[in-house]
């Protein structure tokens, strides 16, 4: 699938990328995962300093390059993400060039802070835990993300990263940042699927040019959400699916293309990260009946905040359990 995006700011993005959370965690996993992937013809690799496996994904770079002569650096779009313990300017930037070197790489495609929520550091390697067992916020950075974004628009200066966003991000903190910022965002990684079809936030990202990228698009296929119902059990889905001779991640992948933004679909098996790269087309009928699948729904499985102590979307948590 080699469809493309332009950002606001001119740089081209490949319209699927690959998610390098490893979910194992084990050595290797991810190198392979990313070898496959970058044979298979994926030119995007979404990772993040939180993934704890930049080297490996850099590691995997520099072999495919090698091995592929005709293909370049500039063919391959890189995204990192800050984490929420390096927030503060100074720390920003020590990150970037941290995970510059771990990817081994002089510069990222798109650099993004992973959430609106800053925390105290324990080093720069570590959050600090509080002794609830949480993240201890820091709560002036996290109310008001200027100085995060003012370092970010430096190192975006400096040419270490080619496009900067964040993700996460609410439309009241992009409001919010949008009458500070110098350079816009051009990026807001959200989770996006037919149970979190996030289209108020997708359409406002679409009328500010700030580019939706979707991750979890699968809707985390091993996790079972409080109302029994996985996205990969929905029976209108798995239809529409089998009807067509594709699987259901294909026609996942491509609900979110016809929507009009990146998707990131991630696995460890090859023959899976394969499948998902192979584009389909969604008739206008399915089409339709995944969105009607999707209407009304707004089920999230990725909310931090027994890890982090603090909820980004504290009006949606009734929601959930009782959806
Ligand atoms: P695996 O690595 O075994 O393929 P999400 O990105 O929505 O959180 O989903 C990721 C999960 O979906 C991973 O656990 C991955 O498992 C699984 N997955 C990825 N591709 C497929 C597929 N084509 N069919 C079924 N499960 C998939």
């Amino acid at each position: 699938n080699g469809k493309t995006y332009t950002l606001s700011n001119g740089v081209t993005i490949p319209a699927v990328g690959f998610g390098t959370f490893a979910s194992e965690g084990s050595k290797g996993e991810t190198y392979n995962a990313v070898t496959v992937a970058l044979n298979t013809g994926y030119r995007h690799l979404d990772c993040a300093w939180y993934y704890l496996n930049e080297d490996e994904v850099g590691d995997a770079i520099q072999d495919f390059l090698k091995a592929n002569p005709s293909v370049k650096r500039s063919d391959i779009f890189v995204c990192t993400k800050v984490w929420n313990h390096l927030h503060r300017y100074d720390d920003v930037l020590w990150s970037v060039k941290d995970s510059l070197k771990r990817l081994k790489l002089d510069y990222v495609d798109l650099y993004l802070v992973h959430w609106p929520i800053a925390a105290e550091k324990d080093g720069q390697d570590k959050p600090k835990i509080g002794p609830d067992g949480k993240y201890v916020i820091l709560k002036d950075l996290t109310e008001n993300h200027q100085e995060t974004w003012s370092a970010m628009e430096k190192l975006y200066e400096e040419g270490l990263a080619k496009a900067i966003g964040v993700s996460n991000w609410t439309i009241p903190q992009l409001e919010q940042m949008a009458k500070f910022a110098k350079v816009q965002p051009q990026v807001n990684q959200i989770e996006i699927h037919p149970f979190l079809p996030n289209t108020e936030l997708v359409n406002y990202c679409f009328s500010k040019n700030i580019m939706p990228q979707a991750y979890s698009p699968l809707g985390s296929q091993n996790q079972v959400p409080t109302t029994g119902e996985r996205v990969a059990d929905n029976k209108t889905l798995n239809e529409i699916a089998e009807k067509g001779g594709n699987t259901l991640a294909q026609v996942l992948i491509a609900w979110g293309l016809r929507r009009g933004y990146v998707v990131l679909p991630k696995s460890s098996n090859p023959k899976r990260i394969e499948s998902n790269f192979k584009s389909i087309e969604l008739s206008d009928a399915d089409f339709e009946a995944v969105n009607k699948v999707a209407e009304g729904r707004h089920f999230r499985f990725v909310n931090m905040k027994d890890t982090f102590g603090y909820d980004v979307w504290p009006e949606e948590t009734a929601a959930n359990i009782s959806a």
